[in-house]
């Protein structure tokens, strides 16, 4: 043995260790994503249907747009994007408590009981309470699921997604609007598109709306 050999093993045996490691974590994490993504998209279309199921993959979507070139965790997003407004939905929301709270609340109990990595969890639960607002200063994920929620709003989706909500009374082919849905619809779009473009924070997610409302 020479002694360039006897001075290379040690390292080759440190990286072989922190490769096979880095394999296990990564496989351990692909399993619990695999298995928890299934029942987060259960949770979720069973209290939200197919409206929060559609809304949650535009916004994986649009953050893959407004987040490139920027680091973050796209199984935060991914889970955080399903998650956000569970404190939303039928059977999920508690009166009195705000729907980021409750999905916060909601989230963090699903999660803990799915022994979910605490570096995992952290990103998701900045990323759900601060969707509406404050997500200065904390992580990536909390900024790019606010403005993507933001955009999700305003344009031709923002104003469909609205009216899409509206309770109706009939049977097909012609079900009719309840009491003031129309109007409610037509106030919550008016709403949406005049404030979410004022709030949104990352330059890209800013040129997507002024396209979206021109
Ligand atoms: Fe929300
Ligand atoms: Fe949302």
């Amino acid at each position: 043995m020479t002694n360039a050999d006897s001075e290379r093993r040690p390292a080759h045996a440190i990286q072989d260790f922190l490769r096979a490691g880095h394999a296990l974590y990564n496989s351990y994490n692909g399993v619990w994503m695999s298995v928890n993504r299934k029942k987060v998209l259960r949770l979720t279309e069973r209290y939200g249907g197919d409206w929060a199921i559609q809304h949650a993959q535009r916004l994986i979507r649009l953050v893959e747009i407004i987040g490139e070139g920027m680091e973050y965790d796209s199984e935060a997003i991914w889970l955080a994007a399903h998650m956000h407004d569970w404190g939303t939905l039928p059977g999920f929301c508690r009166p009195g408590v705000a729907h980021c709270d409750r999905s916060r609340e909601l989230a963090e109990d699903f999660l803990r009981q799915a022994k979910c990595p605490p570096d995992l969890m952290i990103k998701i639960l900045e990323a759900i309470e601060f969707h509406h607002g404050g997500a200065d200063g904390h992580c990536n994920e909390a900024v790019l699921l606010h403005d993507a929620d933001a955009l999700d709003g305003i344009g031709v989706m923002g104003v469909l997604r609205e009216f899409a909500m509206i309770p109706t009374e009939g049977h097909l082919p012609y079900p009719l609007p309840v009491g003031i849905g129309m109007a409610g619809a037509y106030e919550r779009a008016k709403i949406r598109m005049e404030n979410n473009p004022r709030i949104l924070r990352l330059p890209k997610a800013r040129r997507i709306a002024r396209r979206r409302v021109q």
